[in-house]
């Protein structure tokens, strides 16, 4: 047993060239690296005694790709430095001697992160300082309850199975990232900064975000020593491409995916299942998928299926996605101890599972009763349980659903009819896994072996390293949305592929989408969704949600109502509820509820275009598709308090009705000219408004400027619309922007196949408004096709132009019209550049 007291890291002693673009810092009893990358990212990473090599990316996180920046001494004050300046980023790096400091700067001298009082442990723990200036906002942190603005909380990263109630924490993932935010100061520094934070610990964290001390966030880590990057800005935008270019991006998902998806706990039928498929599309309530949680398995065996209830999974599938319906079933961690099981006796036969240190099974209860749990840190363990997927892909599933990752699981259990209750919390002290860099090497080597005969076979490694489950135990969501992710891609890779999952750390989004948990039906939980969201996605998971309705209780008509109307515009829309509660499909609350929640839907269907390019964003890299206000208005002080208000995308804000009995919304419209999405009203911000919000109406404001591709409702994605693309103009700005279509479906994208269509709105150039589409880019090919452009313009103007002829009045195509504050036309579209051109009215 060594010393376990945290040590001041006090003193810089020396330092020398270190990896490439870095330096090695000797201090004393700890060592360290310090490091800039070819986008201007910096890293520190500091032990006591020796370092340990750098896990990140044997856990999947990207390359780092280096800069070219040397140390140099300091003349006069000591310490050293360390700058690099290229076209992708720059960064320097100030090292004070004594008290050993680090300060990160901008190329105009900025200071982005000044960080002191270092302590590390020699059982790994470490601490440091980072100063916390007034003002300063702290948003991220992955999946949060509590407000947008994090400063003056204590928040903590261990991945547990705690729902998301207001106050708890820490919950289901642990994405141990935020952004801090400086406001705008005007004049002297007009514009508002951001810079970001990544804290690689996959044990226990925690995080005092300014609350103890109002100037400093402290950060702890419970194992691996110091491991801190900082991805500089100045825009979050910037801060997230250069923080998802290091732990990855989403996938393109495919486009059934961005539809509504329907879920309960469960449906336990073939004839359940059809019924609610058949309800959905009789009643014309668009919806993409259906979830099949645990219920479908052969006594909650993973991989099987419950064959009274399910006779024929294939034909079932066959037959829903005849109706345009994709399957995704639940696939939880845990596998029921049962000898008679070919999955249990597969995975003790390859000792896939997590053992105790002393060489014993680990074993858990969940719903399958006592349950093993693989070790998916083991590359090889991964490719083994990814292969067991094989008969659901053959089945006909379209995506998986993990759940129960973090992992969930306890000692004991009681068992009231079909209600389980959790008893007792496992005892997780003495369970080991594996150590990720080396169970990386092994496996490495293993394949180098198997590609190479000559190599003798690999008897010389000494046993595999292990280390506590809770050095490890924030990764292990993560690591089994990988064995999913990776064994799809490798058996279907021409398809795009949904994973959903409830744990992950930090680049979950490169292996899954998130949603949030086991809600309650209540307000309460409504609201916070949306900061927790925002800050989800500010943490790099675009693809989040939460189930629509809430989880766990009964939902009113008028919450369901309400919260049907934000979450068809969660990145993620799924409607999902426990057994206990009422059934939430759209048609258990009245038909008033029923068509509020048709309406919601059938807008997610118009807008399906504009998210599909928002999507198309996020994967290239690594915006979000819902982001806070101050996303897009970053100088703008009023906008950084809004939290219960979203933007989707650069064009669209929704503000919700989040209240019960309310009638009415109060809400902050930022700089600029807005327009109601779906009236006539207009606005000019920034200002505070209040809006009629009946029940059937969820208050959503387009941006002027605005050019937002939408088409007809369907009743899923896949489904050919009446009208395939009308573009919605809100003048009163000047944009530029790019329409994205693909396949929708295929990895093809990835070759070319994407057709990229240039819109460009000039607002009044010489006295008209003019919207130039480009001449269509790319290798996706479409059909000739009918195009509607519809400006919010009034009065009619005089005349239209279409590449400067006038275009005939009246209701043909190519036509034009105008009515009630909107101008349509209509043209053919067959992908040569155009310019549409209103003169309006002397
Ligand atoms: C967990 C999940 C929930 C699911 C249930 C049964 O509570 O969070 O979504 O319905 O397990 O699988």
């Amino acid at each position: 047993m060594g010393d376990f007291r945290l040590r001041e890291v006090a003193r810089l002693v020396a330092f020398e060239p270190g990896p490439e673009g870095g330096v090695a810092l000797d201090l004393g009893a700890a060592r360290g690296v310090l490091r800039i990358a070819r986008d201007g990212a910096v890293q520190l990473r500091l032990g006591a005694g020796a370092l340990a090599p750098d896990p990140a990316e044997a856990i999947g996180f990207l390359p780092w790709r280096p800069s070219r920046a040397e140390p140099f001494p300091r003349e006069e004050e000591g310490g050293l430095g360390l700058a690099h300046a290229g076209p992708e980023g720059c960064a320097s790096v100030e090292v004070d001697e004594e008290p050993f400091a680090v300060r990160v700067r901008d190329r105009e001298g900025n200071v982005l992160a000044a960080l002191s009082d270092f302590a590390l442990g020699e059982d790994g723990r470490a601490r440091v300082d980072l100063a916390a200036p007034l003002g300063q906002r702290f948003h991220g942190f992955g999946e949060k309850t509590g407000g947008l603005d994090k400063r003056g909380d204590a928040l903590a990263m261990r991945s547990r199975d705690v729902p998301p109630f207001p106050g708890k924490d820490p919950l289901y993932a642990s994405i141990p990232f935020f952004l801090s935010v400086s406001p705008a100061r005007p004049p002297e520094d007009p514009h508002a900064r951001s810079t970001g934070f990544l804290w690689t610990c996959f044990a226990t964290s925690r995080f005092d975000v300014a609350k103890s001390d109002p100037f400093r966030v402290r950060l702890e880590a419970d194992a691996g020593g110091l491991d801190l990057t900082i991805f500089p800005g100045p825009h979050p935008r910037d801060v997230l491409r250069r923080y998802t270019a290091r732990v990855g991006r989403m996938p393109l998902p495919p486009l059934w995916a961005l539809g509504h998806h329907q879920s309960r706990w469960s449906y336990g039928s073939e004839a359940e299942v059809r019924r609610v498929a058949a309800e959905l599309r009789r009643r014309g309530i668009p919806s993409d998928a259906i979830h099949l949680d645990i219920d479908y398995m052969d006594g909650f065996r993973v991989f099987t299926w419950d064959r009274r209830r399910f006779p024929d999974p294939k034909g079932l599938l066959r037959d829903l996605r005849a109706q345009g319906f994709r399957v995704v079933p639940i696939v939880d961690p845990g596998v029921k101890v049962d000898p008679a099981y070919p999955v249990y006796r597969e995975g003790r036969a390859r000792d896939a599972f997590c053992r105790n240190a002393d060489g014993s099974p680990f074993q858990l209860y969940v719903w399958p009763k006592q349950s093993a749990l693989p070790d998916f840190v083991r590359p090889e363990v991964r490719a083994w349980w990814g292969e067991q997927h094989r008969p659901l892909i053959e089945a006909g599933v379209a995506g998986v659903w993990n759940d129960m990752n973090e992992p969930a699981g306890w000692a004991r259990e009681l068992r009231v009819g079909k209600l389980i209750l959790p008893w007792k919390a496992q005892d997780l002290s003495r369970v080991v896994q594996a150590d990720p860099v080396d169970a990386a090497e092994r496996a490495a080597k293993a394949a180098q072996r198997a590609d190479d005969d000559d190599l003798p076979p690999g008897d010389d490694e000494g046993a595999p390293k292990r280390v506590p489950h809770e050095h490890v135990r924030n990764l292990y969501g993560q690591m089994q949305c990988r064995a999913t992710r990776e064994f799809l891609e490798r058996a279907e890779p021409e398809r795009r592929h949904f994973v959903l999952t409830r744990s992950g750390f930090a680049g979950v989004q490169r292996w899954a989408a998130m949603w949030t948990g086991d809600s309650m039906s209540r307000w309460s939980h409504l609201r916070l969704s949306l900061p927790m969201l925002l800050n989800l996605s500010l943490s790099g998971v675009a693809f989040c949600g939460a189930d629509i309705g809430g989880f766990a209780g009964e939902a009113s008509p008028e919450l369901f109502a309400r919260w049907m109307q934000i979450g068809a515009l969660y990145p993620f829309a799924r409607t999902h509820s426990m057994w206990l509660g009422r059934r939430q499909e759209p048609w258990r609350y009245g038909a008033r509820v029923e068509a509020v929640a048709r309406a919601a839907l059938e807008l997610r269907m118009r807008l399906l275009p504009y998210l599909y390019g928002l999507f198309h964003e996020a994967a290239a890299s690594g915006a979000p598709v819902w982001r806070p206000l101050f996303w897009e208005f970053p100088d703008d002080d009023e906008a950084a308090r809004v939290e219960d208000q979203v933007m989707v995308g650069p064009s669209l804000l929704a503000a919700p009705v989040l209240v019960r009995g309310a009638r009415e919304r109060e809400l902050y419209l930022p700089p600029g000219v807005w327009y109601g999405f779906d009236d006539d009203a207009r606005w000019v911000g920034p200002r505070r408004i209040r809006v009629s919000a009946p029940l059937e109406r969820l208050p959503l404001f387009a941006r002027a400027g605005a050019v937002i591709p939408t088409r007809s409702p369907v009743r899923h994605a896949g489904e050919t619309p009446a009208e395939p693309l009308v573009l919605e103009v809100f003048p009163g700005a000047d944009s530029d922007g790019v329409l994205i279509e693909d396949d929708g479906e295929s990895t093809e994208h990835r070759h070319g196949a994407v057709a990229r269509t240039a819109l460009r709105l000039h607002d009044r150039a010489a006295g008209r408004l003019r919207l130039e589409l480009g001449r269509r880019e790319g290798g996706f090919g479409i059909e000739p096709r009918t195009l509607r452009v519809v400006f919010r313009a009034s009065p009619a103007p005089r005349s239209v132009y279409v590449d400067a002829l006038a275009l005939p009045a009246g209701a043909g195509r190519p036509g034009w019209s105008a009515s009630a504050g909107r101008v349509e036309v209509r043209l053919d579209d067959d992908g040569v550049a155009r310019s549409v051109e209103l003169d309006p009215a002397p």
